[in-house]
């Protein structure tokens, strides 16, 4: 009697806590000076990064969103979120939806089911790259425990910024001979960087000047105030379009407690390696000498760095407000030492009370990530398919079942076992295609990246790949060609960490384990702009007779245009 009477108050406690939070969003370019120099951004109401979402599990987001650009279409993906129940919100153009044409206004309207650190950003053309992104925090729902004590806690989104417009990035890309974007011109925290000068000059060798904020520069560093002998709680996010990053606060440990909205098992570090697409909480101790500042200092890794790092400070209220650390900022470490990514990454392992995965899986995919050519266009492809996104949203194809909206044999599953790894591809050639992969409804599904020497001379580069709709287990990661029914026996099949992004690292494979539970047609492709943009990517579409009704609002484009407006006629 006494239990189911608690059960009931439970019930009635949790419903009463979801909400509805709603909000009114346009889209339009500004003029700002994310890094001290003038440039185009993308603005969510004026605002740069956009706003933040603060919401708990179980509510419910609506976003009108209003496309105020003048002459490009518009989408925003909520990365992280699983969009359980409802696949046409998930804001992949080409996939999930239409782009939102200039002046008109389309609705997102889905739940965030359990607390994470997450963020939302621009999926048509390389719109993200234009800044078009922000943070979207979910807590524990009201009433439920965290399983971590902090006293307060701090936002660091970062990226990095380019001043070549992204229309003039784009086309480069795909010019023949293709122009590279190269490396950025800065890093932002929280949309904030620094250009030309640093704020840490009096201790750099190079003759950097200092730099000279005036009020209200939208340039200067947000520091972080804190009071001494707290812990606080921080959530950090990378949007990057291309830099790996990795984040040390000076003098301080950082004990890392969640990774892409999934608590792991804790564990202590100096500086956190942080890919595109992926996200953080650290909790920092502030145990230092509370008469000082320290510096905050986010490098590149990954890339042979001709970016500068990043800089803000953790300011101590019990030290002089303006006073500069009494030391050089954080070294970041050696960008090539991949030996030290991967063991940062293998230090990842799921809290206790995480499902661990199915023991065997039903479905494998074997995917090799290449650069390579069509008609000496500069392509990233995967078994040599680069993907191209057709003008009719998959979702609607697959729905409505629709001839024509894309090719219905799907991609090869594996590539050719005596494909060489390690040295550029005796065929530089490749094809474009818009075939997906097709899954039944709760299958086990193991994905096995394997990376490659790229087209042109020896190398290899890191790729984070990003999962939509999901989380996956990562089950593990080597070195070399990946050995069919050998290298299976060292997957983690115990603690092995829920994410949505991994990273494949040089010359090497990572295998990921995910159960098609969430009925819809999810992306999945690699998290740096420039590489998905030019194909890099592949789709699965899962549980099909199970996808729910679809606003017709979300597929007024391609063949499903013509559908919906012969179906609706009265
Ligand atoms: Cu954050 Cu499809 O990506
Ligand atoms: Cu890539």
């Amino acid at each position: 009697m006494g239990m189911w009477w608690i059960a009931v108050v439970a019930i009635l406690a949790h419903t009463a806590s979801a909400a509805v939070r709603e909000y009114n969003w346009e889209v339009e370019y500004k003029f700002r000076w994310p890094d001290c120099v003038e440039g185009m951004v993308m603005t969510v109401n004026d605002q740069f990064p956009g706003p933040t979402i603060n919401a708990v599990a179980g509510d419910t987001i609506v976003v009108h969103l209003t496309n105020k650009l003048a002459t490009e279409g518009l989408v925003i993906h909520w990365h992280g979120i699983r969009q359980l129940g409802s696949p046409w919100a998930d804001g992949a153009a080409g996939v999930t939806q239409c782009a939102i044409n200039p002046s008109e206004t389309f609705t997102y309207n889905f739940t965030v089911d359990k607390p994470g650190t997450h963020f939302y950003h621009g999926h048509y053309g390389m719109q993200r790259s234009a800044g078009l992104y922000g943070s979207l925090i979910v807590d524990v729902a009201e009433g439920k425990r965290e399983p971590l004590r902090y006293d307060g806690e701090f936002t660091l989104l970062l990226s990095d910024w380019w001043h070549e417009s992204i229309l003039s990035q784009e086309l480069g890309l795909s010019s023949k001979p293709m122009r590279w974007i190269g490396e950025a011109q800065s890093i932002l925290i929280n949309g904030r960087g620094q250009f030309n000068c640093s704020i840490a000059s009096q201790f750099s060798n190079e003759s950097v000047p200092s730099c000279k904020f005036k009020d209200g520069d939208q340039c200067a560093p947000q520091r972080l105030h804190v009071e001494p002998n707290k812990t606080y709680r921080i959530r950090l996010a990378s949007t990057t379009a291309l830099a790996s990053l990795n984040l040390a606060v000076q003098g301080h440990k950082l004990v890392v407690v969640e990774a892409d909205g999934n608590y792991i098992t804790p564990f202590v570090t100096d500086d956190i390696d942080i890919y595109s697409g992926e996200s953080y909480s650290v909790l920092l101790t502030t145990d230092q000498d509370p008469s000082q500042n320290y510096w905050i200092s986010v490098g590149v890794r990954g890339r042979k760095p001709k970016t500068p790092p990043a800089l803000t400070v953790l300011h101590y209220v019990t030290a002089p407000s303006f006073q500069s650390p009494s030391s050089p900022p954080p070294v970041t470490p050696q960008w090539n030492d991949f030996e030290r990514s991967k063991n940062f990454s293998k230090r990842i392992f799921a809290a206790m009370g995480t499902p661990a995965p199915p023991r065997k899986f039903n479905k494998r995919l074997i995917l090799l990530n290449t650069q390579n050519l069509i008609d000496g266009f500069t392509k990233w492809a995967l078994n040599n398919v680069s993907l191209a996104v057709p003008g009719t949203p998959y979702l609607g194809s697959v729905k409505y079942n629709l001839k024509g909206g894309f090719n219905r044999k799907s991609p090869p599953k594996s590539f050719s076992m005596d494909y060489d790894i390690m040295n550029p591809p005796r065929y530089r050639n490749t094809t474009k295609g818009s075939g997906i992969y097709t899954f039944p409804f709760n299958v086990t599904v193991d994905v096995i990246l394997q990376n490659a020497n790229v087209l042109d001379g020896n190398g290899s580069e890191i790729h984070p790949w990003h999962l939509h709709g999901h989380d996956f287990w990562v089950l593990g990661y080597g070195d070399g060609k990946f050995k069919r029914g050998t290298d299976e026996k060292t997957y983690n099949l115990k603690n092995p960490p829920l994410r949505n992004t991994v990273s494949l690292f040089p010359y090497g494979w990572t295998a990921l384990r995910f159960v098609t539970d969430n009925p819809g047609v999810w992306f999945f492709h690699c998290h740096i702009e420039p590489h998905l943009h030019m194909g890099m990517g592949v789709v699965f579409a899962e549980g099909l007779n199970r996808i729910g009704k679809i606003p017709d609002e979300a597929l007024g484009c391609g063949l499903t245009k013509k559908f919906l407006n012969d179906r609706n006629k009265p």
